[in-house]
């Protein structure tokens, strides 16, 4: 486990926010749904957990700025640390009474993602990483996998909102993933994708059309763990492009070239 100021902060908000998501997960009547954009769906359980979120990461850093996924840009006076914040990554899956789903906060210093927190407060799984600290699963030093042949490896994935994003891009993606990996999983919230492959669930994940606070934290995650992520066409830093590419040094390239011949 990482023990440093800025951790307890980070998890602390994080668990604070858990609280309130676990009460009203499966209470959806009472959640005041409404719709942002096709299939993309916002909740008062969304709005709650980012306030809850938002205070405790304001009151422990308040000069820090934010990024939030409901509320917008907070500018802070301490323009070179920028949270990232989604309060309930797996919305979806949370409104339809699937129990994967986590808060992820992830924090950036000048231009660099330095820590990142993930927790699924279902699972009870606590992922944290801080750069040149490692990453861990609640006290557990994580690795991303072993593995070094598709034909082995379990690729996760995601697919766009409606109306955002190339479903047609997509297919060419999957098809080729699909025909040389060993399996496919879309599972539905992209915090927690990143964190499997640092963890070694997955083997590889890609996913396009994302924003800053679905990928900030994880990708402290994979990198600490020791795996690869860049954008989806293999630019170095990932947070421009909003797409990802992970897993481990073989199997990353062996990703960002089946992508890059996909669409090519
Ligand atoms: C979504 C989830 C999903 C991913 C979408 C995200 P949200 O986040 O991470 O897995 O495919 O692109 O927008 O809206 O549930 O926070
Ligand atoms: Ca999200
Ligand atoms: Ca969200
Ligand atoms: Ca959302």
């Amino acid at each position: 486990m990482i023990s440093s100021p800025l951790m307890t902060v980070m998890v602390d908000a994080a668990r604070k926010a858990a609280r309130g998501l676990k009460r009203d997960f499966g209470e959806v009547e009472n959640l005041q749904v409404s719709r942002k954009g096709p299939g993309d769906f916002v909740s008062a359980a969304d709005r709650k957990a980012e306030e809850v979120v938002r205070d405790a990461l304001m009151k422990a850093r308040p000069g820090y700025g934010l990024v939030l996924e409901e509320e917008g840009r907070i500018e802070g006076s301490d323009t070179s640390h920028t949270w990232h914040v989604d309060p309930l990554d797996g919305t979806t899956n949370f409104l339809h009474g699937i129990p994967h789903f986590a808060i992820s906060i992830g924090l950036e210093r000048e231009g660099q993602m330095v820590a990142g927190v993930i927790y699924d407060p279902i699972k009870d799984e606590l992922f944290v990483a801080e750069r040149g600290k490692g990453a861990y699963l609640n006290n557990r030093r994580l690795r991303v996998s072993a593995r070094t042949d598709m034909a082995d490896a379990v690729a996760g994935y995601g697919t766009p909102y409606l109306g955002r994003g190339s479903h047609a891009v997509l297919l060419r993606e999957v098809a080729a993933v699909m025909a040389v990996t060993g399996g496919t999983r879309r599972i539905g919230a992209a915090s927690l994708d990143l964190a499997y492959v640092a963890c070694g669930r997955l083997d590889v994940y890609w996913e396009r059309d994302l924003k800053t606070w679905d990928m900030a934290a994880g990708i402290v995650l994979v990198r600490e763990a020791g795996g690869f992520v860049t954008s989806a066409d293999g630019a170095p830093d990932p947070m421009p492009s909003k797409s990802v590419a992970a897993g481990n040094e073989t199997l990353h390239r062996e990703l960002v070239a089946l992508l890059r011949k996909a669409n090519g």
